[in-house]
């Protein structure tokens, strides 16, 4: 679905002043078919636009969502691919869902599902992720790098670099990324991010990389069993906190990175990962699906992989694996 037509749709309606315009009158403004109109009605009605349709007069926009709307983030939108396909739901089960769908059926680079709320949010290691109700930052990006499926958990790490960047240029607050795929602040969880892969023995297909953000939670937002464990960007940083312009930034930085890295490699990308990276040269336990590694995190290696040393002196290279420290 063209977001463009979208867009213009939205604008006629908007232009309109709560006045019907008819379908044929809107297929004329748009230069598209009245069943293309119907359908993108269709589309605004689904990311939570209002609007009445009445026989003989048309079409009226009511009222728009009083939440993320593509309109928005697209209007303030920096960037060349990422996020230029964009789609919101209200609700969703997973967004991650979805875009594995999208991406199956051709969607292209870049194109961004995000929603206000998930009903089956997936974290890490088939844990649920809770995703109330227009709290957070609930998204799912695809990507399509030529690249063997090796590099693939690089896109996690490029993608806490954008999310870190992204919060400190929105609120100021300095956080931290704890390997592979937490964003911290002072200990506590704002963001978590899954990366998926659909591919071949020596290809990617595609990248789902889903971005799961806490912003305008208060605790009590927070289920019992996370609460500790949890926080947002408004809770830190003591205000209410835009999330358009908190996913324009993530994606104006991913798509910075990205770039950067198709270049010149996950080298230069390191380093900047290593000035956000928590708990690097202190004990920790990494629990991975062969059992627990305890010993001193000593960094990551070329290729993003993290490197422990244990009470013997053995070095370790952990793949995937949950952190304590
Ligand atoms: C984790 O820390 O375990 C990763 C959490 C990833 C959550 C995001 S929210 C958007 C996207 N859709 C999902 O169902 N999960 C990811």
């Amino acid at each position: 679905m063209s977001s463009s037509i979208k867009k213009q749709l939205y604008e006629a309606l908007a232009n309109a002043d709560g006045n019907y315009l008819s379908g044929q009158a809107l297929a004329n403004i748009i230069g598209c078919s009245r069943t293309a109109i119907w359908k993108h009605i269709e589309e605004l009605r689904k990311s939570g636009f209002e609007l009445e349709a009445v026989r003989k007069k048309g079409y009226r926009l009511i009222s728009k969502p009083a939440h993320l709307s593509e309109h928005d983030i697209l209007f303030g939108l920096a960037t060349k691919t990422i996020g230029r396909s964009f789609h919101y739901y209200d609700s969703v089960e997973s967004t991650q869902t979805i875009a594995h769908k999208a991406a199956r059926e051709g969607a292209p680079e870049g194109t961004v599902i995000i929603a206000g709320e998930q009903t089956g949010g997936k974290g890490r290691m088939s844990r649920p992720w809770h995703s109330s109700k227009q709290k957070g930052i609930w998204m799912s990006m695809i990507v399509r790098p030529k690249l063997p499926p090796e590099r693939a958990p690089q896109f996690t790490l490029i993608t806490a670099i954008a999310c870190a960047r992204a919060i400190e240029e929105v609120t100021g607050l300095e956080p931290h990324i704890k390997w592979p795929n937490d964003i911290l602040y002072k200990g506590k969880k704002l963001t978590g991010i899954l990366t998926e892969l659909q591919g071949e023995a020596d290809k990617v297909n595609f990248l789902i990389i889903g971005i799961g953000m806490n912003v305008n939670q208060t605790k009590d937002d927070f289920p019992e069993e996370v609460k500790e464990r949890a926080t947002s960007l408004e809770i830190e940083s003591g205000n209410s906190v835009s999330k358009t312009k908190v996913v324009q930034n993530i994606l104006k930085y991913f798509e910075k990175y990205y770039n950067l890295y198709m270049e010149k490699g996950f080298a230069p990308l390191k380093i900047m990962w290593e000035s956000y990276a928590a708990g690097i040269g202190k004990p920790i336990i990494a629990r991975t699906l062969n059992g627990e590694i305890s010993g001193i995190a000593l960094g990551i290696t070329d290729e993003g992989i993290l490197k422990v040393e244990d009470q013997d002196g053995n070095i370790h290279h952990i793949y995937s694996a949950d952190i304590e420290f």
